[in-house]
């Protein structure tokens, strides 16, 4: 694997330098050090230099102060020196949106290989979409989100810049974000967009990539958008307990979902919810007597619908779309509830 990623990068190394003194008309001396990123590490470099239009959030090169920034602003909710006010009063993005990779291959982000992820590398199992190759996507608010939020969604189609105002007032309950608050937090998406080593080539695909990338730079460009997905799709759900056909839940799988899920934000400690529950059988065996209900404290209910904020109690629950919990993962967690928790 390791070995893969450093032929595939020497490769795309020397090609590059190739293209490079190619587009110089030959002219070699032409070539200085002024040159933009001659060899592309990253996937939004890749394509702009195989003559891709840039996105409306494009940026050239990161400022190193403004990701920390974004960095401070997306973690703790403002700067760590008090500077500027909370975006939100309720919550911080991370409570919702992880800031690492959710999956070993950016080609498959399916509710399965993101669990498969999140139990080996221990990361939480979250509603939102994970600002790691955030900055890679081409479409924000995708799908069943226009339900959610109607005519709000239609700016943040196009635009990372509205969909990030959008969810500052709208899904975490804050205020509108400045102007250099929202670059700050672009230029923290930058830092954490997709590198060309975490896109997954095999030889046979290296091969044809490297043959593209010296004949057909719209063919590469296009091989390359096949490696990662370019939106976070969000389709809803009902409250009724999936079947699903010869099914038999993973009482593990149920138990990271409970704890790396729902404790994210329902652990007493967080203090987000008034609602706090932890991982033992009271808790437990109170959700389960619930989960036929059709009201908030039924399981499969709250995990499809969430709930909405309301005036003098803005802390909502974001629903779970079946793109961040699959039918057979809520099967999971309801077999868990039923059968696990500590005394
Ligand atoms: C209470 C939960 C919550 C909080 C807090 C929150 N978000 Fe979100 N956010 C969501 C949900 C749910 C979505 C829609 C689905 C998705 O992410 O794929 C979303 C969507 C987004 C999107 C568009 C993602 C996409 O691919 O469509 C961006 C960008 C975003 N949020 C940025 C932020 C930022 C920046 C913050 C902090 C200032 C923040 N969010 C805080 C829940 C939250
Ligand atoms: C992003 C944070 C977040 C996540 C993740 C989350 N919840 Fe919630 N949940 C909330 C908030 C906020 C409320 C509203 C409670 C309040 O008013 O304090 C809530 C409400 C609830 C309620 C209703 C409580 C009531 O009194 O009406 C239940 C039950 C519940 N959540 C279960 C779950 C389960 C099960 C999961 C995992 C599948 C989960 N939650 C995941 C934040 C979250």
């Amino acid at each position: 694997m390791f070995k893969t990623i450093l032929q595939f990068t020497l490769i795309f190394l020397i090609v590059s330098i190739v293209v490079a003194f190619n587009n110089a008309d030959n002219r070699i001396s032409k070539y200085t050090e002024s040159q933009p990123n001659p060899y592309p590490k990253t996937v939004s470099e890749a394509l702009i230099q195989f003559g891709e239009e840039k996105p409306n959030h494009h940026i050239e090169k990161i400022d190193a102060d403004s990701a920390r920034m974004g960095e401070e602003i997306v973690k703790y909710g403002s700067l760590l020196d008090g500077s500027n006010k909370r975006i939100s009063k309720y919550f911080v993005c991370t409570d919702c949106h992880n800031v690492q990779m959710e999956i070993s291959d950016p080609a498959d982000d399916s509710p399965e290989a993101v669990l498969e992820y999140g139990m080996k590398n221990d990361v939480p199992y979250l509603p939102a979409s994970t600002f790691y190759g955030m900055y890679n996507k081409e479409h924000w608010y995708n799908d069943d989100y226009a339900k959610k939020y109607g005519d709000l969604v239609k700016p943040t189609r196009d635009s990372l810049y509205n969909a990030i105002q959008l969810c500052a007032t709208q899904c975490s309950q804050g205020r509108l974000m400045d102007h250099w608050e929202v670059r700050a937090v672009l230029h923290y998406y930058k830092s954490l967009e997709l590198k060309i080593s975490d896109l997954k080539f095999n030889d046979k695909d290296m091969e044809t990539f490297t043959y593209l990338l010296s004949t057909n730079k719209k063919e590469a460009a296009k091989m390359l958008k096949g490696r990662y997905t370019q939106v976070n799709h969000a389709h809803f759900g009902t409250s009724e307990i999936p079947k699903v056909e010869g099914y038999k839940p993973n009482a593990e799988q149920g138990k990271y979902i409970f704890n790396k899920g729902c404790l994210h934000c329902h652990d007493k400690k967080k203090g987000i919810t008034n609602f706090a529950m932890s991982d033992d059988k009271l808790s437990l065996n109170f959700l389960h007597r619930k989960k036929d209900k059709y009201n908030n404290l039924a399981v499969p209910h709250i995990t499809r619908y969430g709930t909405y904020a309301m005036s003098g109690r803005k802390q909502y629950m974001p629903m779970y779309s079946f793109e961040k919990m699959s039918k057979t993962q809520l099967l999971d967690l309801l077999y868990y509830i039923e059968t696990g928790g500590s005394n």
